[in-house]
C-alpha cells in the first residue's frame, strides 16, 4: 500500500506515521527527515534545503520530488510505504503518480489530518524531537520519561530551528497556499480520507487505523 499522510504542520503527520509504521511494518518516508539527514552528513542538497527550511518556504520540486523518488525506488519499499509530508504541491502528486505508474503501482489512500490553525503554532513550540531516531514529544502533551531523553532509543531530545513562532506563521501560510490543492487533488481521485487531528494521539490513531481499512467509493 502506498499510504500519504497530508496535514499542516504540527498536525501529527510524523507522530502518527511512526505509530503506522510499527502498526503495519510500512516505512516511513519523509522528506523533512531526509533534508534534516542531508544536512547532518553535510551533503550538498542537505546544505541546499537548508535556506528553505530556515526560512519555513518549500524547497524547490525538483529537489524534493528526485529525493522521495530515489528513496521509493529503494527494496524496502517495493511492497508500499507512508509518505509524510509529500506530496505537498500538485507538481510533486503528478510527479509522484507518474513514477507509480510507471512502476504499476498507484497511491491507495491519502489521509488528511485536520487541526484548526490556532492549535498548530502551540504544538510547533511545544515540540521536542529525538536528534537519533527523530521521534517527536511535546513538553504537555507527549512529554518524554525523562526529561530530554527518547524513550525508545535514549537519544537526546532538541528543538528544531524552524519552530519559532516567526518561522512557524511562514510555515503554515505556505501550506494553506501551496498544499490545499493537493488536499483537492486527492479528494478528486476518491482516494481522500480526513480525520479528526485535534484528539489525542492514540485516538487519532484508531481513526487512522479504522479509516484505511474502509473500501472507498469511487
Ligand atoms: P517537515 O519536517 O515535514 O515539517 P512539517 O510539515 O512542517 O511538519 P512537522 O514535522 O512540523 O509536523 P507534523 O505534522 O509531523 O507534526 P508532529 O507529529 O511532529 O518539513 C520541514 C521543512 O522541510 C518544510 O518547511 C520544507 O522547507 C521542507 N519540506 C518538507 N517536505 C517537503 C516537500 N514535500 N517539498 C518541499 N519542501 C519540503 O507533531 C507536532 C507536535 O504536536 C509534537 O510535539 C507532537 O507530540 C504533538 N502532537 C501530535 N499529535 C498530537 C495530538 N493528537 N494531540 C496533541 N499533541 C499532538
Amino acid at each position: 500500500m502506498y499510504i500519504i499522510i497530508l496535514g499542516a504542520p504540527g498536525a501529527g503527520k510524523g507522530t502518527q506515521a511512526d505509530i503506522l509504521s510499527q502498526e503495519t511494518g510500512l516505512p516511513r518516508i519523509a522528506p523533512g527527515d531526509l533534508f534534516r539527514q542531508a544536512l547532518e552528513r553535510g551533503t550538498e542538497s542537505g546544505l541546499a534545503a537548508k535556506r528553505y527550511m530556515d526560512a519555513g518556504v518549500l524547497v524547490p520540486d525538483e529537489i524534493a520530488t528526485e529525493m522521495i523518488l530515489e528513496r521509493i525506488a529503494e527494496p524496502d519499499c517495493s511492497s508500499g510505504c507512508l509518505l509524510d509530508g509529500f506530496p505537498r504541491t500538485l507538481h510533486q502528486a503528478r510527479a509522484l503518480d507518474q513514477a507509480l505508474e510507471e512502476r504499476g503501482e498507484s497511491i491507495d489512500k491519502a489521509v488528511y489530518i485536520e487541526v484548526p490553525s490556532e492549535d498548530l503554532a502551540k504544538r510547533l513550540t511545544g515540540r521536542w524531537l529525538c536528534r537519533s531516531c527523530q521521534t517527536p514529544y511535546h513538553e504537555a502533551s507527549f512529554p518524554p520519561k525523562t526529561p530530554g531523553k527518547c524513550d525508545k532509543c535514549g537519544g537526546a531530545l532538541y528543538q528544531r530551528s524552524d519552530d519559532r513562532e516567526e518561522t512557524v506563521r511562514g510555515r503554515l501560510s505556505v501550506f494553506f497556499a501551496q498544499t490545499a490543492p493537493v488536499i483537492d487533488y486527492y479528494e478528486q481521485q476518491h482516494k481522500l480520507l480526513r480525520v479528526n487531528g485535534r484528539l489525542s494521539i492514540h485516538e487519532v490513531t484508531a481513526e487512522m487505523m479504522s479509516a484505511l481499512k474502509q473500501p472507498m467509493s469511487s
